[in-house]
């Protein structure tokens, strides 16, 4: 590991492990997705293995299996409500705005995080923007007639690409296709547009959803919102 990527890792690190901090013992607790997420979950199953009681639901078959290996029990049901939701992403701007999914994981991380009470973000100081839409924003569209989907997406000034994996198009947890989206500029308003579009699943725009987004720096943790 070159110097900068171990910086980058450390930052992520110091990140999961402040957000373990806001863990509450006796709730359920939302996992995200990802190379950041993954220091949350095995931070977790440390502590649940020094007698931490806590239930987790998953974002993902990856997060699922990082989260039985580290003991962690699992539930699929959200009886209660869940008490906190903490996840990486892939740009945050300054009002904790945020695209998600180059994991390929974003439907089932929005639904986590809308059904938590607080959902918090953590995060390497790459993924600080002042405006988000510097990347494409991936959408999880049904696979049938996905290029007339993909044209309606065009119709809203996208430039959608199929997302492809090893032997062919990528395909998510939900059996569904991605399709990687230049916008340019992105806003709240598009992804009311983008919901009203048949054959999109979800999108990766997260407008409006997290309480706070800890992120790791040169300098130490910045916190971006308010911590819950
Ligand atoms: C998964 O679908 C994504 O939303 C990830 O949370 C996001 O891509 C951040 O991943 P890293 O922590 O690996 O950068």
């Amino acid at each position: 590991m070159t110097t900068a990527s171990a910086e980058v890792e450390a930052q992520k690190q110091a990140a999961a492990e402040r957000a373990l901090e806001l863990v509450k013992p006796g709730t359920i607790v939302g996992l995200g997705t990802g190379s950041t997420a993954r220091y949350f979950i095995e931070g977790l199953a440390a502590r649940v293995r020094h007698g931490l009681t806590v239930q987790a639901v998953v974002t993902s078959r990856e997060s699922r299996a990082l989260a039985e290996a580290g003991g962690i029990p699992i539930t699929d049901r959200a009886d209660g409500s869940l008490d906190l939701a903490v996840d990486g992403a892939d740009e945050i701007d300054p009002a904790v705005n945020c695209v998600k999914g180059r994991g390929g994981a974003l439907l089932r991380e929005k639904i986590v995080a809308h059904a938590s009470r607080r959902f918090v973000l953590i995060a390497d100081e790459s993924k600080l923007v002042g405006r988000l839409g510097r990347g494409p924003v991936p959408i999880e569209v049904l696979p049938f007639l996905w290029q007339a989907t993909g044209r309606s997406i065009e119709s809203l000034g996208g430039r959608p690409e199929l997302r492809m994996a090893p032997g062919g198009p990528f395909k998510t947890d939900n059996g569904n296709l991605v399709l990687d989206t230049s916008f340019g500029t992105v806003d709240a308003a598009l992804g009311v547009a983008l919901h009203a579009i048949p054959g999109v699943i979800e999108h990766g725009l997260f407008f409006g959803m997290a309480r706070a987004a800890i992120v790791g720096s040169g300098t130490g943790l910045r916190v971006l919102g308010e911590l819950p």
